[in-house]
C-alpha cells in the first residue's frame, strides 16, 4: 500500500489529504504536525478548520485510511510520498522583511525527513514557495542523505477557503513540476497517478520545477491583480455616479476577461494574496527587476487604499466623527464560509474606527470572541488605550445593531441578505447609516426603509453626495 505522509494539518493540509484518502482507498494518508491542540482536533468531532463538506469527508475515512498525528518522525520515516504544507509566513524580521517568505518551518521540516528517512522518499512542495526553493531544499536533503534517494516535485495548491471541498473534487488543473531526469520523471508519473484516482487526465499538468514554482505566485497575483483593478473603478465610480456592478458586468463580458472576481470590495484579505505578492516583489527586486516589482506592488498598495478609503467614508459620512458612537461590524472572517481571519480587511477597518474613538459591537457566525479580541490586538498586555473596552463581541446580529449609529458590513455571509432591516432600522440611532463593504444588501429597498446607504462603487446616496469629498489622508 503506498504511504502518504503529509507535514502541516494546517487549512491545506487537512483538506488536501482528506479529499486524498476519500478518492484513494488504496493509498494510506497520515497527517501531522507539531501542534498537539491543532492534531486533537483533527481527530476530534469538533475539526480545526470550518469548511463546508469537510466534516462529511473526514468522518468517511478518518481511521480507514486517513490518520492524524502528532509522531512526525514515525510517519515520516514510513511514507514513499511526504507532502510539506507548512506555514510560509512573510519574513518579520532580518533580510527582506516585510516581503520575502519566511522558510524557517520549510527548512526544519526538509532537515527532519532528512534525519529520519531510510528509504527512498517522494518530497512534494505543498507549500506556497519562492522560484527555487526545491533547489534550497534538495541541498539540505541530499548533504544530510544517508544514501537515501529523494526526488523534490513542485504541486502548488489551488483551493480557496470556503469552497476548498469542491475545489479539490473539481480542480482547474493541478500541476505537477519535477526533474526532467529519468528519476525525476519516474517521481512525476507517481504523483500523476495519486491524482489520476479522481481527476482528468487533461487537467493534470506536469512541467518543470521553476515553472511550477512561479506559476503558482502568478495565479495569486493576477487574481488579486482583477480585485484591485475593479476596487480602482470603483472609487472612480463613486467620483462620477457610474455604477461598478454595471461596469464590471459590461466588461467581463468580453469572453477575453471573464466575469469571476470582478467583484469591488473594500479589499481582498486571506492568508495568501498580500503575502504571495509581496513574495513576489522580492523576487523581482532580488534579479534586479525593480520596474516589475513596482508593477506587482501597486496591487497591495491599491488594497491598502480600498480599506482606508472605507474607514474614510464612514468617519466623513458620520458628521466627520466616530467617536463614541456604536458602529455594528457584521462580518469579521476575511470571505464568507469560512472561520478564517488571516488579513481580513475588518482588522483594518475596526482599527480605523478605533483610532477614531467609536465603539464597535461585532457579529461573525464563525469566528470566536477570543480570535477577534486576538487579531485586533486586545490581548496584548501593552494595549494601553484602554480600547478593549471599545469592544463588544455578541453571537446575535441584532444585538449588535441595537441602538447602534451605524452598521458595516464586513464580510459577504448570506445570512445578511436576509435580515430584517425594518427591526433594525426601527431599534438603530436615527439617521441610521449602512456601509456595505461587500455590496450584499439591495441598497434600494433599504433607503425606502429609511437608511442612509453606502455601496462600495455605486452612485452615493444624496446624503452622502452633498458632503465635501473624501478629504486626503
Ligand atoms: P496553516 O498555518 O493553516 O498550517 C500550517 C501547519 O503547519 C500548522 O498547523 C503548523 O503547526 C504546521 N507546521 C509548521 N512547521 C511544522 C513542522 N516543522 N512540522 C510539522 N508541522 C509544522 O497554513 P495553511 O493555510 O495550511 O498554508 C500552508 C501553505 O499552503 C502555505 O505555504 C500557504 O501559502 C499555502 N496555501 C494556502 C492556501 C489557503 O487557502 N490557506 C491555499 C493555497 C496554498
Ligand atoms: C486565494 C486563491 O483564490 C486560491 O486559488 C489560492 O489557492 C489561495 O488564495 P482564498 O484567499 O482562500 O484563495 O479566497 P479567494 O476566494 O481568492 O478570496 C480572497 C479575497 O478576495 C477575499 O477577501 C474575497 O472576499 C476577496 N474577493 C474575491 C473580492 O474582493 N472580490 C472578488 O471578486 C473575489
Amino acid at each position: 500500500m503506498l504511504k502518504i505522509c503529509c507535514i502541516g494539518a494546517g487549512y491545506v493540509g487537512g483538506p488536501t489529504m482528506a479529499i486524498v484518502a476519500y478518492k484513494c482507498p488504496d493509498i494510506q494518508v497520515a497527517v501531522v504536525d507539531i501542534s498537539s491542540s491543532r492534531i486533537a482536533a483533527w481527530n476530534s468531532s469538533s475539526l480545526p478548520v470550518f469548511e463546508p463538506g469537510l466534516d462529511d469527508i473526514v468522518m468517511s475515512c478518518r481511521g480507514r485510511n486517513l490518520f492524524f498525528s502528532t509522531d512526525v518522525e514515525k510517519h515520516v520515516a514510513d511514507a514513499d510520498i511526504i507532502f510539506v504544507s507548512v506555514n510560509t509566513p512573510t519574513k518579520r524580521q532580518g533580510l527582506g522583511a516585510g516581503k520575502a517568505a519566511d522558510l524557517t518551518y520549510w527548512e526544519s521540516a526538509a532537515r527532519l525527513i532528512a534525519d529520519v528517512s531510510t528509504s527512498d522518499k517522494i518530497v512534494v512542495e505543498k507549500s506556497t514557495v519562492p522560484v527555487k526553493t526545491a533547489e534550497a531544499i534538495e541541498r539540505i536533503l541530499t548533504h544530510n542523505s544517508n544514501g537515501v534517494r529523494f526526488q523534490i516535485l513542485s504541486n502548488p495548491e489551488f483551493l480557496a477557503e470556503g469552497t476548498a471541498i469542491n475545489d479539490l473534487l473539481h480542480p482547474d488543473r493541478v500541476l505537477i513540476g519535477g526533474r526532467s531526469t529519468p528519476e525525476g520523471q519516474a517521481a512525476v508519473n507517481t504523483l500523476v497517478s495519486v491524482y489520476a484516482h479522481w481527476v482528468p487526465a487533461d487537467r493534470i499538468i506536469s512541467m518543470g520545477l521553476w515553472s511550477a514554482e512561479i506559476s503558482k505566485l502568478a495565479a495569486n497575483a493576477f487574481l488579486a491583480q482583477r480585485i484591485s483593478s475593479i476596487n480602482a473603478m470603483s472609487a472612480l465610480c463613486e467620483a462620477t455616479s457610474a455604477d461598478v456592478t454595471q461596469v464590471a458586468y459590461a466588461v467581463g463580458k468580453d469572453s477575453r476577461v471573464g466575469h469571476r472576481f470582478l467583484n469591488a470590495s473594500v479589499g481582498y484579505g486571506g492568508s495568501c494574496f498580500q503575502k504571495d505578492i509581496l513574495n513576489l516583489v522580492y523576487i523581482c527586486e532580488c534579479n534586479g527587476l525593480t520596474e516589475v516589482a513596482n508593477y506587482w506592488k501597486q496591487v497591495v498598495q491599491l488594497n491598502d487604499y480600498q480599506k482606508s478609503r472605507f474607514v474614510k467614508r464612514i468617519v466623513s459620512s458620520m458628521f466627520n466623527t466616530v467617536a463614541q458612537k456604536k458602529m455594528a461590524i457584521l462580518g469579521f472572517a476575511f470571505k464568507k464560509d469560512t472561520g478564517d481571519t488571516r488579513e481580513t480587511p475588518a482588522i483594518d477597518v475596526c482599527q480605523g474606527l478605533l483610532r477614531d474613538n467609536a465603539h464597535l459591537s461585532i457579529y461573525d457566525p464563525q469566528v470566536t470572541e477570543e480570535q477577534i479580541r486576538h487579531d485586533l490586538d486586545m490581548d496584548n498586555p501593552d494595549e494601553t488605550h484602554g480600547r478593549s473596552k471599545q469592544i463588544n463581541i455578541v453571537s446575535d446580529v441584532y444585538e449588535a445593531t441595537e441602538g447602534a449609529h451605524g452598521v458595516c458590513i464586513m464580510t459577504e455571509w448570506d445570512e445578511f441578505k436576509t435580515l430584517d432591516y425594518e427591526r433594525i432600522f426601527k431599534h438603530m440611532q436615527h439617521p441610521s447609516f449602512i456601509f456595505d463593504g461587500r455590496n450584499v444588501i439591495d441598497a434600494d429597498r433599504l433607503r425606502k426603509i429609511g437608511f442612509i446607504v453606502y455601496s462600495i462603487g455605486k452612485p452615493l446616496d444624496p446624503w452622502l453626495r452633498d458632503l465635501p469629498a473624501v478629504p486626503p489622508s
